[in-house]
């Protein structure tokens, strides 16, 4: 996790380090830190606990005065967040400083090695073993910074995008990466790292993803150089940034969940967009159609995934196993990856992620490859890790979703996996031209039912006034419904911090009705679909036994209107689509209820966008 920011140039380097950070804290927000380098060979280290603006404040009486810098927001994983351990992290003789996001997996050796040496280390973190390790490296070797880089990193084991500055330097940062994301932005006269584009997205849209085991070399009138551990150059290829700052503003919502919900009917427009055409004659996700025989002959999907993205994922397996008679499995990708999964050459291994740098996810690709799966991602990111790492795959195009809680992701996710269930129905004649014209049709009505789904809003915001205070949540769903369960509670939790629990309906009598009584308020996801009748039973089962209950029905119900405390009734849709209507009134009410409690919404704590380490 963690955000990583560097600038060398003619701008406002604090400046650009600050604002850089600011739209990076979606990673993580534990503390921050700037390390500048002044034109006198100066380096001055700030950092503080906490978010970028208390830094800002704890910087207003400091000298910033800098020609180059670097700087990090924490997501702790070596060390407690506080002032000492946060980033940048000095060698012992002051001369370096370094910002890394991951782990270093065998800190422990190479601290206990460094400190038979003599080496003292005044932090918790595994970085600053690393910057000590550099140093060591450098004084022993009597080499150039970029020659200890090398050989350190050839020491260590596990995930790093680095950035190492030397206060004897003012005109060279030296970064790499393996595993954790790193883009440099190359402008007219000035260079910019991130760990994602968002940084710089004003000054440049020229940009170069660094791969795994690559080191960059940023030197001031100087081309960008970038070498392999062996010294080897590579070629430096320049990609343009798909970003634009708007996207990046709130846009007037008091907060980007909010501003994301509020979007969705205009993310899903995108997210169709060229793939259901002729007004709905046709569905064409190219992913698909540019691999025809993978799908047409494909054995058996996994799809492996990590929280709201393998939500989407079991809506994908439902999905595909109706439309195309596919048998499809669903795994953790976390799970995945140590599990020795058994493949073969005709499974199809699906790898879903909105970021694209969710690390279990990408292992799990590594793990799906080495055994032979063709690999296809579903993320949301352009340019990140994870499209770059499989064979093939589509992007959701939902713009960036900067709220830790994922919202318009996941329902560009699911609309994503029913336009390549209709696609690979298609191929393997599963379902009839008839049927796939009828399905797109409806899909390219479903931004507009968004639409109207919105329009719950007042109402939920007054419901949650009601439940603000409960300390248990049950949601609970059916077929379609079940993993919006899941979501609906993933949702309440992450933000608001109540405890919630996402069951299939009929599980309830199995164990967690012993859990119902009249402080615990069930959500149930009510549809009209063919297990309506079934759903009904449940609520009778949660009302008998005092329970209060919040429906997400259809349209005109009246049998769960009569059962139900409070129904909010949604537009109707095929069963299939159902997901992407119903989550929509349970963000919302998981986002009143956080705010009504004092949450920060976009930056729950604990939590970051972008889960870059195990
Ligand atoms: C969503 O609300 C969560 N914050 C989290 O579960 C997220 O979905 C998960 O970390 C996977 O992220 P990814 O989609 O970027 O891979
Ligand atoms: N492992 C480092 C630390 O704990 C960096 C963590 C991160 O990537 O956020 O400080």
């Amino acid at each position: 996790m963690c955000g990583i920011v560097g600038y060398i140039g003619h701008g406002n380097v604090y400046d650009i380090l600050i604002s850089g950070l600011k739209r990076l804290e979606y990673r993580g927000y534990d503390s921050a830190g700037v390390a500048l380098v002044a034109e006198s060979g100066q380096l001055n280290v700030f950092k503080t606990m906490g978010k970028v603006s208390n830094l800002e404040a704890y910087c207003a009486q400091k000298d910033t005065q800098a020609v180059l810098g670097i700087a990090h927001t924490r997501w702790a994983t070596h060390g407690e967040p506080c002032d000492n351990n946060a980033h940048p992290h000095f060698s012992e003789d002051g001369k370096l400083a370094i910002v890394h996001n991951g782990t270093i997996e065998n800190y422990q050796i190479l601290k206990d090695a460094l400190a038979e040496h003599g080496c003292n280390f005044y932090t918790e973190t595994d970085t600053e073993v690393l910057v000590q390790l550099i140093e060591y490296i450098k004084v022993q070797n009597n080499c150039e910074l970029i020659d200890a880089v090398r050989e350190a990193l050839k020491q260590v084991v596990g995930a790093y995008a680095i950035a190492v500055v030397e206060r004897d330097n003012p005109d060279q940062i030296i970064a790499a990466r393996k595993s954790s994301p790193l883009v440099i932005g190359i402008g007219d006269g000035e260079t910019f790292l991130g760990s994602d584009g968002t940084p710089f997205v004003e000054y440049t849209k020229n940009v170069v993803y660094v791969k795994d085991e690559e080191i960059a070399i940023i030197r001031r009138g100087e081309p960008l150089k970038l070498v392999d551990f062996n010294n080897k150059e590579s070629k430096v290829n320049v990609d343009q940034l798909q970003l634009s700052i708007s996207q990046l503003e709130k846009g007037g919502y008091p907060h980007f969940m909010l501003k994301e919900i509020f979007e969705q009917p205009m993310t899903l427009t995108d997210c169709i967009r060229g793939r259901v055409v002729n007004g709905g004659e046709h569905v064409m996700l190219n992913g698909v159609f540019t691999n025809i025989d993978k799908f047409k002959n494909v054995n058996r999907i996994i799809i492996v995934a990590c929280g709201t993205s393998w939500h989407a994922s079991l809506l994908g397996k439902q999905l595909i196993q109706d439309m195309c008679q596919i048998a499809v499995e669903v795994e953790y990708a976390s799970e995945f990856r140590y599990s020795n999964p058994v493949i073969t050459d005709r499974d199809i291994v699906i790898a879903v992620s909105q970021s694209g740098e969710t690390a279990d996810t990408l292992a799990a690709i590594q793990i799906a490859k080495s055994k032979g799966a063709f690999v296809f991602g579903i993320s949301n990111v352009v340019g990140s890790s994870i499209p770059r790492e499989t064979d093939s795959g589509t992007y959701i195009h939902v713009g960036p979703e900067i709220g830790v809680a994922s919202t318009k992701a996941f329902t560009g996710q699911v609309m994503v996996f029913t336009m390549l269930a209709l696609s690979v129905a298609k191929l393997r004649g599963t379902l009839t031209e008839e049927q796939i014209k009828d399905f797109a049709s409806y899909i390219v009505r479903v931004p507009e039912l968004v639409e109207e789904t919105l329009a719950l809003d007042e109402k939920i915001r007054h419901l949650s006034l009601i439940y603000t205070y409960a300390r248990n949540f049950m949601y609970l769903g059916r077929g379609y419904s079940y993993p919006v369960a899941l979501e609906g509670a993933l949702k309440l939790k992450e933000i608001s911090y109540i405890h919630a629990e996402g069951y299939p309906a009929a599980e309830m009598k199995h164990g967690p009705i012993a859990l119902i009584d009249s402080e615990m308020p069930t959500v149930i996801i009510a549809p009209k679909d063919h297990l309506y009748d079934k759903i009904v039973s449940n609520v009778q089962q949660i009302k008998s036994r005092g329970g209060s209950i919040i429906a997400i029905v259809t349209k005109g119900d009246t049998v769960i209107k009569e059962l139900a405390d409070h129904v909010l009734e949604v537009p109707e849709v095929p069963e299939c689509l159902t997901p992407i209507i119903t989550s929509v009134p349970l963000q919302l009410l998981s986002y009143y209820i956080a705010i009504n409690k004092g949450k920060n919404v976009d930056m729950p704590r604990n939590l970051a966008k972008s889960v870059t380490v195990e």
